[in-house]
């Protein structure tokens, strides 16, 4: 039994563990893996394992980020599916290079980041992949994907849809470019820079870092998966009867209905910084549900009573059915 690597920090195990650096390697393990039962994770920063996983675990180790610029001036970054994202994310910082910097300190790896279509501060993976390499399970064949063809959304893409369990992704190409603007859509970023005309990629990554932290638990103090939940989306009139009552709740209006903030729910239920054994929901950001020992065999236990404690008060409550983000096995 091997020890599988998570944010959550539970301390569970799989029955064997293969890594691959390379599209042969991952073709190799393909064929040992047929007829097994088997899953792909990345950073492990978005799963929570509710016990040990009696299969094979894959993980890409496909490093390298390779940059080429374009006669337009635009630059593409071919980048492995085992890149560790924030790795990318600094290093394009670093460089001058726009498109990714408000991704900044977003646990997992470039892998996760593109089935998951990670999204914080204003943007998210889809507005900067331009394709999407990846090796079809069944017969070992390498497909790029166009970002366009895989249906990306909040915290969505294919890969989670009609493509589940049929690929492995190898590869990300981004697109990025040297003269950017800062992208300050998300009030907080935008109130930090108010009245500055021009603002550095440094300056958005290090404000960044302020903002993540002072919300978030850092992985390696506290356990947790990010956000727990999806904000959910409900329908004009299941908003407007609940505004009713709560004026001030926070909503967004998108093409699908009125997005609520889960975070603001599960507050609203007087559950932030609730505990229940090693467990609890996080007393700076409600969405966030943390273990607090971390490597602790069973801590999945009391992350899963509180996950579904937190589900039951909110449905009873407030009549909203909330849905997890991370994915839970
Ligand atoms: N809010 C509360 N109480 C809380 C948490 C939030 O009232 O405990 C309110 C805030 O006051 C604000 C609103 O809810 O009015 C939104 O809060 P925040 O800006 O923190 O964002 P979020 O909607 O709770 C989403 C993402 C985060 C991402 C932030 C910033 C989801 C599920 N989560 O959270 O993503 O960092 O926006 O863009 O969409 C993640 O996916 O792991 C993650 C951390």
């Amino acid at each position: 039994m091997k020890k599988i690597d998570n944010t959550f920090g539970v301390g569970v195990k799989c029955r064997e563990m293969m890594e691959f650096g390379s599209d042969e390697e991952l073709r190799n393990c393909l064929m040992k893996v047929k007829g097994q039962k088997f899953m792909v994770v990345g950073g492990g920063a978005n799963i929570l394992f509710i016990g040990d996983y009696d299969g094979v675990v894959l993980h890409s180790k496909i490093m390298g980020i390779d940059t080429s610029e374009d006669k337009d001036g635009t630059v593409l970054a071919t980048v492995g599916s085992g890149v560790v994202w924030d790795d990318f994310v600094a290093e394009m910082v670093e460089r001058g290079l726009w498109g990714v910097e408000n991704l900044s300190y977003i646990p997992g790896e470039v892998g996760g980041a593109a089935v998951q279509n990670v999204g914080a501060y204003g943007d998210e993976f889809s507005n900067a992949a331009e394709w999407i390499e990846a090796i079809d399970i069944e017969d070992g064949t390498l497909r790029r994907f166009d970002a366009k063809e895989l249906g990306y959304g909040y915290r969505w893409s294919e890969f989670k849809g009609k493509y589940k369990d049929c690929y492995v992704i190898v590869r990300v190409g981004f697109r990025l470019c040297k003269n950017g603007k800062a992208n300050l859509t998300y009030k907080p970023l935008a109130e930090a820079f108010e009245g500055k005309s021009e603002v550095r990629l440094t300056e958005i990554r290090q404000e960044l870092e302020r903002i993540r932290w002072s919300k978030l638990p850092r992985p390696e103090e506290v356990g947790s998966a990010g956000s727990f939940f999806k904000n959910p989306v409900v329908s004009e009139n299941v908003y407007k009867t609940l505004a009713e009552k709560y004026p001030e709740m926070p909503h967004f209006v998108t093409e699908g209905g009125v997005k609520i903030p889960a975070g603001w729910l599960i507050e609203r239920c007087g559950l932030k910084g609730y505990r229940h054994g090693t467990a609890g929901v996080w007393d700076r950001q409600a969405l966030v549900m943390v273990n607090y020992d971390l490597g602790g065999r069973r801590a999945y236990e009391d992350v899963e009573y509180v996950y579904k404690y937190v589900i039951e008060t909110v449905r009873e409550k407030m009549g909203i059915e909330l849905e997890p983000e991370a994915i839970i096995i």
